[in-house]
């Protein structure tokens, strides 16, 4: 099919008749920093949604930041605010029950996060050596996240899989008898790209 302005020739005819009104032109910068706004705005909208599903009570708290864990991956500074607004706490309060479960993260966490096992069994069998791995291969130590938001690591005690030392967990998947091999095998497979070479076992 012959294009607009296309002549059979081959070349393409421009057409420079200005724009028939005025549209505002934004920077690439504007319109991310729009669009930045939008995405805060709706995760916004959607914890006051989580958070209004509770009566505003203080025994709901745990539920509230269980929910708001599960939806963001981690509990948002405004969501904890909210949160203590709701309920009509101290904001210590709901910080420090924030803190104290392990189940809960006050940072982001990446869209794979890896738990290394680090109990007695899984240490002993080398859960030093997955951890190095992971740091060699993604430049991440325990507790943070690769600046693309990709990939986060930490660390969690025994899993009740011994028999099967050391142990990674990525996401929700479980592996066993884990290797550095193994490890950077596992990082591919979770979309990860590794340069760094590969060093004898
Ligand atoms: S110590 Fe890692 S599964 Fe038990």
């Amino acid at each position: 099919m012959q294009g607009r302005g296309l002549k059979p020739g081959g070349r393409i005819k421009r057409d420079f008749r200005p724009l028939p009104f005025n549209l505002p032109i934004k920077s690439n910068k504007e319109r991310m920093v729009e669009m930045a706004g939008d995405a805060q705005q709706a995760a916004l909208q959607e914890m006051e949604q989580i958070i209004r599903r509770y009566p505003a009570e203080r025994r709901y708290i745990l539920a509230i930041m269980q929910d708001l864990q599960k939806k963001f991956n981690y509990l948002p500074k405004e969501g904890l605010q909210m949160t203590a607004r709701h309920v009509n706490a101290p904001m210590s309060t709901v910080y420090s029950m924030a803190t104290f479960y392990k189940a809960f993260s006050l940072a982001p966490k990446g869209r794979v996060n890896f738990k290394a096992c680090d109990g007695t069994a899984c240490h002993i069998k080398g859960s030093q050596v997955i951890i190095n791995e992971i740091y060699r291969c993604l430049g991440i130590r325990l507790g943070e996240t690769t600046p693309d938001g990709e990939f986060s690591l930490e660390t969690v005690n025994c899993l009740g899989a011994c028999a099967i030392a050391p142990v990674l967990v990525a996401n929700q998947k479980v592996y066993a008898k884990v290797t550095p091999a193994a490890v950077r095998e596992i990082i591919k497979e979770h979309g990860g790209r590794i340069d760094e070479p590969a060093v004898n076992e």
